[in-house]
């Protein structure tokens, strides 16, 4: 029923956005005001019809089930005129930020009301992230590539390696950064440059990535470079903790993140084993936890290596190496997933063999399968969703080519299991240009399961969720989402996380507490301060500034 109230609210934004008057003529008519009806009596059915088919959408729109309570109430109605006013100013003006390439707008979308709410929001778990790209580049340039003992060198296709060593080694040409740093006229000339190396935040994003594959190229030659540096075993335990920082900073609660798991070296060239590697992990995350007990729920982790293989044999090793991962780390490992451009790894039904023993045997190994991030429907890729949802997958990375997939669709509907869509990434990586136009618009409207995640934040100067969500509330989910809808995205990220099921609900307690908290925060703010977020209120921490 909440679907109908809602309606009439809906034709109260339609009727003064669009100047259609007859809206409110067929309220006073359902008000029961009979001379005013008899006006419209002639298309009477007509009207009735089509309040029907707005009703059954209204009844279906992800978030629906929510019922607000009054304070909720209050604060929709804060948000709501806030989100139209925004999506007014641009219908005419046409610039639209959820529109527009997020490298050329993210400063813009941190000025808007919407997102400063979304910040402060309460928003869960962060269930689809990749180790590297979590922290903001900026600390890391500011922060570690201060760090004494780090090594830079360039190799063919200009491509930066940046390697903590003790000695230099003779793999490359390589040079101290200080020194490097100290041959630029400043210190600061020196660091926008590497920012540069680090991250696609440039002056000139558009000239330089012209197409899907060069934004590819750039994004990937970032990953290397970053990886090089922060795998050294100090270095990853400081950014893991401040990623998780961010995170928190962001009101996220719970953090499932994934990476290739790349051994971890000392200064002295010793690798860690992957076993040894991710008990590190294990460690500061428990370190995080037990620093911010009341503010931080926890952290797991995706072994998710690269798909892009020549031959079975290594799947087999990547399977093997999961199940004792998952001996070595039961709590903290959450399973196992694929990774890198899909359309050039091997799809999922050539591997079958090794990727069914991990539902197997004494030891299982949950799935967590990218699947279905392409645009080439019915070739093999695009095939790996069924596969993905087949082999049992929790969650689906990305997915949302399953839009063209009604067999898959409904395979995923009666499993319950969701899409992470990550909207800012698709967008930065040519994938979808205007996020309203993205394919999970349609799943939004039908109610499909989905959460929103980050992917790789920090590659596109984002920092944490916020970003993702702004642009799933204010495009994806259109003009009629509200804090319902924001509201049903945080507790999918709880049901759909990994945790099992005494471990959601604690969780999910912990995240009520701070929800209510936020409303009522957020009651007082909107009714004390003239109806608007009071500027000087902002969650932004001290320690990590948006973007850079
Ligand atoms: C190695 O790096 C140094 C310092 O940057 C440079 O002068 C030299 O030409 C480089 N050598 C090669 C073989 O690239
Ligand atoms: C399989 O591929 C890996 C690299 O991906 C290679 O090191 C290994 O030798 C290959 N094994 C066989 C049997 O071809
Ligand atoms: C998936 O789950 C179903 C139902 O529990 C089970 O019958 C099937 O064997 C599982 N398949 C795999 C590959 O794990
Ligand atoms: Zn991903």
């Amino acid at each position: 029923m909440a679907g109908f109230g809602r309606d009439f609210e809906d034709r109260k934004t339609n009727n003064s956005r669009m100047g259609l008057g007859v809206f409110r003529v067929l309220a006073l008519c359902v008000a029961g005001l009979s001379a005013v009806c008899d006006a419209i009596d002639e298309n009477s059915t007509y009207w009735q019809e089509r309040q029907q088919v707005l009703a059954s959408e209204q009844i279906t729109i992800m978030g629906q089930d929510q019922i607000l309570n009054a304070d909720e109430q209050a604060v929709n109605e804060f948000l709501m005129e806030r989100k139209m006013a925004e999506m007014d100013a641009s219908f005419s003006s046409l610039h639209y930020l959820p529109s527009k390439n997020f490298l050329l707008v993210r400063e813009e979308i941190e000025q808007t009301d919407v997102f400063k709410f979304l910040k402060l929001m309460p928003k869960g778990a962060a269930l689809h992230l990749h180790d590297t790209a979590m922290a903001t580049v900026s600390w890391v340039v500011s922060e570690i590539s201060y760090w004494e003992n780090l090594y830079m060198c360039c190799v063919a296709g200009d491509q930066l390696l940046l390697k903590f060593m003790a000695v230099p080694d003779t793999s490359c040409n390589w040079t101290l950064v200080s020194d490097k740093r100290a041959s630029y006229s400043s210190a600061e000339e020196f660091d926008r440059e590497l920012l540069g190396r680090l991250s696609l935040v440039l002056d000139d994003p558009v000239e330089k990535f012209p197409d899907i594959n060069a934004v590819w190229k750039a994004f990937e030659s970032t990953l290397i470079a970053m990886t090089g540096m922060v795998m050294y075993r100090p270095a990853w335990e400081a950014y893991l903790y401040h990623a998780l920082l961010e995170f928190m900073e962001d009101n996220v609660l719970h953090v499932e993140f994934r990476g290739t798991l790349p051994r971890l070296y000392e200064l002295d060239g010793t690798e860690l084993t992957e076993e040894e590697s991710l008990q590190v992990y294990e460690k500061v995350s428990q370190k995080f936890l037990s620093d911010h007990p009341t503010t931080y729920f926890g952290t797991r982790y995706i072994y998710a290596p690269l798909r892009r293989v020549d031959n079975i044999s290594t799947i087999w090793d990547y399977v093997n190496l999961a199940k004792r991962l998952q001996q070595v780390c039961p709590n903290y490992l959450a399973g196992f997933d694929l990774v890198g451009q899909e359309d050039l790894g091997l799809p999922l039904k050539d591997i079958l063999d090794p990727l069914l023993t991990l539902s197997e045997g004494e030891v299982k190994v949950p799935v967590f399968y990218h699947a279905g991030e392409t645009a080439w429907m019915g070739m093999s890729p695009d095939e790996n969703l069924i596969d993905a949802l087949l082999l049992n997958a929790t969650r689906i990375g990305h997915g949302y080519a399953i839009t063209k997939h009604p067999g898959a669709k409904q395979l995923a509907l009666d499993r319950d299991v969701p899409l992470e869509v990550c909207p800012v990434s698709n967008q930065v990586l040519m994938l979808i240009a205007d996020l309203r136009n993205h394919p999970v618009s349609g799943l939004i409207s039908e109610g499909f399961p989905i959460v929103v995640s980050a992917d790789d934040p920090s590659t596109w100067g984002a920092v944490a969720l916020s970003y993702d969500f702004y642009e799933a509330f204010m495009a994806l989910a259109g003009a009629k989402a509200d804090l319902r809808f924001l509201k049903q995205l945080a507790i999918n990220s709880i049901k759909y996380s990994g945790l099992d099921n005494d471990n959601k609900e604690e969780l999910m307690n912990m995240w009520q507490q701070e929800w209510d908290a936020f409303i009522e925060e957020m009651k007082r703010l909107t009714s004390s301060h003239g109806r608007t977020i009071n500027p000087t209120f902002t969650c932004v921490s001290s320690t990590s500034q948006p973007g850079f």
